[in-house]
């Protein structure tokens, strides 16, 4: 269940056949998107991080490498206001069949430039394991300056797979973020639990939040 570090039970880098971090991934958004229908199907909540996002009552969010956009949706639904981008056609294609009316990009994190800034920017899903190795850096700047001042970068991700929670906390330091929660599953178990996944709040050193 969410205890297990990641929200939803099965929901692993090896759904995607140990490719993550090689930079060719190509997926296949409605088969991605199916896994989470029938878990949903099933009674599964494959909500935990929309539950922890809106702990930070935020009004806006950018659910940044929103694959198919599950969180961003839920967020909508919450009456969140909400953009989702991700680098991959089509997974944002199955994101814009599902809901049409939201705000959906296909662009690459590491130079995104939207001219706005959110509440909260949120990477669910591993997307650090996802992103080709060694623009990690680059995609946690992207996100962060699309952050408000007092607001929050949230990210979740498996740890043992090449990137770990130092590397992390240095990209977002020099990002301008501080670290200023961390837990061990989106239900918030304390960290490091049993150290195979990480989930983190960073913001700016002086912000309110
Ligand atoms: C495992 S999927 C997670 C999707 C979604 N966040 C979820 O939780 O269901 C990882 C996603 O990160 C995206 N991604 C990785 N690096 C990216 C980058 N630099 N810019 C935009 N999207 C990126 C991938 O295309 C992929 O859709």
């Amino acid at each position: 269940m969410l205890g297990e570090g990641i929200a939803v039970p099965g929901w692993d880098v090896a759904w995607c056949d140990g490719r993550w971090n090689d930079g060719a991934m190509a997926w296949d958004g409605e088969q991605y998107q199916e896994r989470f229908d029938s878990l949903a199907a099933s009674g599964v909540s494959v909500h935990g991080e929309a539950d922890l996002v809106m702990t930070l009552a935020p009004g806006s969010v950018l659910d940044a490498g929103c694959g198919t956009g599950r969180l961003a949706q839920e967020l909508d639904r919450r009456g969140v206001e909400v953009v989702g981008v991700d680098v991959d056609a089509s997974m944002i294609a199955a994101a814009r069949r599902r809901r049409p009316d939201l705000a959906w990009l296909i662009a690459d994190l590491a130079d995104l430039e939207l001219g706005r800034t959110f509440d909260v920017v949120a990477m669910a899903g591993n997307v650090p394991l996802f992103t080709p190795v060694g623009t990690q850096a680059a995609l946690v700047a992207g996100c962060a300056r699309h952050v408000v001042p007092e607001g929050a970068l949230v990210c979740g991700f498996q740890l043992g797979r090449g990137y770990e929670v130092a590397a992390y906390d240095d990209h977002c330091r020099a990002a301008g973020l501080e670290l200023a929660a961390r837990w061990s599953t989106w239900d918030r178990v304390e960290f490091p639990g049993d150290g195979s996944y990480v989930v983190s709040v960073h913001r700016a050193p002086d912000s309110p939040g």
